[in-house]
């Protein structure tokens, strides 16, 4: 197709974002408009946003309010806000970006070439925020990207398997923005994948807000059988997954993490609050107890599976109290690492009504406390691999000169890549090549990566 121009894009926001971006950037592409890096001269310019917490909807604002004097200049610029600040917010979205041409919400990204060409030809502004029952189905495949000009990683790929969430955690604006649980077809799901397979990708991370109510909506395939059958495409060596949630996490899928070779040994398992009465509030649907018992059985399944988690401080009503059980979850736990938060209020969000909420520096301080302590657990779970032979799939050359490598005496291409725990791991190498799988003794450890040598290469 002839080009019409170029589209810059930018990315708030999580995994299922990213994923969500490429199917925008190929739609663009189909359109005539390549990607550019370039966002001062491009024809279109796209936010894809998140509303998860109050900062990330102000960065995507901030983003876009920076276009109003460019459109004034270029009136021909057409400016884009997809994703989740846009299904919330619909038409209200003018008030503050007014230069705005499309409002593109979670479940309209279909029919996204349809409203660029409605805008250049003349149309004034468009809100598209209807409901979608198929998403992924009606939009060209991710395998179709040219992944040699994005510059990134090219042997990891996420893939969203499912959309929505009915849990309805009264935190949580989720099920709002991105609508009722919706599971793609397995065949879908295994097509485009073979596909990334076929172009070189070596390691898929299965995407959705709760895997492991995969198909439960329909069909009859569940988050273990499509595990199971992913795992039998030729070239994929690695499969991982986000998010679970803890009430949902059964034996069956604990017994595929331990069965299937390709599907590593580490799990996501959001706890959010180790208090029994902010998880009542937050209505998480299992108590501190289960969650506990639940890491007691993954861990006598799959001994040495990497665990991290997503903690909430300093949610309505959470006293000091409630802070120091979370406190105590963490000491008894041992996460390999978290990924913690001050509790954000959002208006569409139940909690955001709730009596007794929390000063923001009361926040803060919790959540330095809680971060404070997680990384000596951290740093304890990398010491405790020293000597140990990890298997690393191989991302690329180390950014920065490790300290390790003092000793590399041969001066070796130093290189990079990450265990099945999700470790990152640094090591010198003559021969590994990004998509290798290379078993690396590990000898030294850091706050937030190991370091190693091949194994059997070196002392
Ligand atoms: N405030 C703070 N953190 C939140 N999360 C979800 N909603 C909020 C909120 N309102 C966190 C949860 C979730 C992660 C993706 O984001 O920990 O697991
Ligand atoms: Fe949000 Fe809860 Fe659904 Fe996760 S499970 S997306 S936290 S409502």
């Amino acid at each position: 197709m002839k080009s019409k121009g170029s589209a810059y894009i930018n990315t708030i926001g999580c995994q299922m974002n990213v994923y969500d971006s490429e199917k925008l950037a190929l739609i663009l592409n189909s359109n005539g408009y390549r990607q550019t890096s370039d966002m001062d001269q491009a024809d279109i310019v796209v936010c894809n946003t998140c509303s998860i917490r109050h900062k990330a909807e102000e960065k995507a604002f901030s983003f876009l309010g920076r276009f109003a004097r460019i459109k004034k200049k270029n009136p021909h610029l057409v400016i884009v806000m997809a994703g989740c600040v846009a299904q919330q917010e619909g038409k209200k979205a003018f008030k503050r970006v007014p230069h705005l041409d499309i409002v593109l919400g979670t479940q309209a990204f279909s029919r996204f070439g349809r409203h660029i060409a409605a805008v250049k030809a003349g149309r004034q502004k468009i809100v598209d925020i209807e409901d979608s029952q198929k998403i992924y189905e009606t939009m060209p495949d991710t395998s179709e990207f040219d992944f040699d000009r994005l510059k990134e990683n090219k042997i990891s790929r996420f893939v969203t398997i499912m959309q929505g969430c009915e849990n309805f955690c009264t935190y949580c604006v989720v099920p709002y923005v991105r609508g009722k649980e919706r599971s793609r077809k397995p065949e879908s799901i295994i097509k485009e994948i073979s596909l990334l397979a076929e172009s070189g990708i070596k390691e898929i991370n299965l995407l959705g807000q709760n895997v492991n109510s995969y198909g439960q909506q329909e069909g009859d395939t569940s988050f273990a059988q499509l595990l199971f059958q992913v795992s039998k495409i030729q070239g994929i060596q690695r499969i991982r997954f986000a998010t679970s949630h803890p009430k949902d996490l059964s034996m069956e899928l604990i017994h595929a993490i331990k069965d299937l070779d390709k599907v590593c040994n580490h799990l996501h398992l959001p706890v959010q609050s180790g208090s029994d009465k902010i998880l009542g509030k937050m209505n998480r649907g299992y108590s501190r107890q289960t969650y506990i018992k639940r890491i007691l059985d993954l861990r006598k399944q799959c001994p040495g599976i990497g665990i991290s988690t997503d903690i909430i401080v300093g949610f309505p009503s959470e006293t000091r109290d409630d802070f120091s059980d979370t406190m105590d979850l963490l000491r008894e736990i041992k996460f390999d690492s978290i990924f913690a938060f001050a509790y954000s209020d959002r208006s569409s969000a139940p909690a955001s009504k709730f009596s007794h909420q929390v000063e923001e520096k009361e926040k803060a301080d919790r959540l330095n406390n809680l971060l404070e302590l997680q990384e000596h657990y951290t740093k304890e779970k990398n010491l405790s691999l020293i000597g140990k032979t990890l298997e690393i799939l191989v991302e690329g050359k180390s950014a920065k000169k490790h300290n390790g490598f003092e000793k590399n005496r041969k001066n070796l291409e130093q290189m990079t890549g990450r265990s099945e725990c999700n470790k990152i791991v640094h090591f010198p190498s003559e021969h590994a090549t990004v998509g290798d799988l290379i078993k690396i003794k590990i000898k030294n450890a850091y706050p937030h990566s190991l370091w190693g040598y091949p194994a059997g290469v070196l002392n």
